[in-house]
C-alpha cells in the first residue's frame, strides 16, 4: 500500500500544488503552521474539518480563507457514517492527503480505504512509546528523561501506522505535562510541515522489503 503512494507521488508534476486537507479538533497551533510554511508552496490547504464545533481551529482555517466543516460525532447515525461523510467532503475539495493535526476521534476503516496510505498524524512522544491519549502524561509517569514526537502514517490501530519523522529532546528534570508540551511544541511545529513537503515532492520510498521502513530520498530531508 505504502508503495502506491510512492508511486504516485512521485510522478506528480512539481509545478502542481500538492492539495492536503487537515483534521482538527481544538487549538490548531499545527494547523497553524502548516498554513504558515507549506501552504502556497508545496501544498494548499483546501480543506479544513473539525470534530468540534466552535474549535479555534476553524477560525485560524477561515482567516487563511480555507473552506472548513464540522462533522461531529453527535451529527451521524454512528461512527462510520460520520466518517463516509467526511470523506465525501474531503474528496469534493480535491484533497490527496488526510493530515490529522490534533484530531481527537477515531478513523475506521472506510475512512481510510478513501484515503490510501495518505493519511498522516502527529503524536506527542516517540512512538511506538505512549500511544493514545495522555501520552505527556504517560511519559512523565514513567519517568523517561527524552520525550519527542512522531510523524506516522495513519493504519486502523492507534499511533501504529507507519514512522515518517521523529525528533527527540532531552528533559531530564520536567515533571509538568505543561513543561514537557511546551518543549514538544516548535519540534511538532517543525515536523509537521517537514513531513507534508516530503510527500508532496515525492521524497518518500516504503521499503519493499518492509513497508514499515520509510526512507527519505537523498538531498529531500
Ligand atoms: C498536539 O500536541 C498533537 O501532537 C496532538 O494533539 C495536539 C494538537 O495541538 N495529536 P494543536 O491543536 O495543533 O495545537
Amino acid at each position: 500500500m505504502l508503495c502506491e503512494l510512492a508511486h504516485s507521488y512521485g510522478e506528480r508534476r512539481v509545478s502542481e500544488r500538492f492539495p492536503i486537507a487537515v483534521l482538527v479538533s481544538g487549538t490548531g497551533t499545527n494547523l497553524q503552521a502548516l498554513l504558515d510554511t507549506v501552504h502556497g508552496r508545496d501544498a494548499d490547504v483546501v480543506a479544513v474539518a473539525s470534530s468540534v464545533a466552535g474549535a479555534p481551529a476553524l477560525e485560524r482555517a477561515a482567516r487563511h480563507g480555507v473552506p472548513t466543516a464540522v462533522f461531529a460525532r453527535s451529527g451521524y447515525a454512528d461512527r462510520g457514517a460520520r466518517d463516509l461523510a467526511l470523506a465525501d467532503w474531503l474528496a469534493e475539495r480535491g484533497a490527496r492527503l488526510v493530515v490529522l493535526a490534533g484530531y481527537m476521534e477515531l478513523l475506521g476503516a472506510s475512512f481510510l480505504d478513501r484515503f490510501p496510505a495518505a493519511v498522516i498524524n502527529v503524536h506527542p512522544s516517540l512512538l511506538p512509546a505512549f500511544p493514545g491519549l495522555g501520552a505527556i502524561e504517560q511519559a512523565l509517569a514513567y519517568g523517561v528523561k527524552v520525550f519527542g514526537v512522531t510523524v506516522h502514517f495513519v493504519d486502523a490501530g492507534v499511533d501504529s501506522g507507519a514512522v515518517i519523522l521523529q525528533r527527540a529532546v532531552e528533559l531530564p528534570h520536567a515533571r509538568e505535562p505543561a513543561e514537557v508540551l511546551a518543549a514538544l511544541r516548535p519540534l511538532e511545529h517543525a515536523l509537521l510541515p517537514q513531513a507534508v513537503a516530503l510527500i508532496a515532492q515525492g521524497a518518500l520510498a516504503p521499503d519493499p522489503a518492509n513497508e514499515r521502513r520509510i526512507a527519505i530520498r537523498s538531498g529531500e530531508g
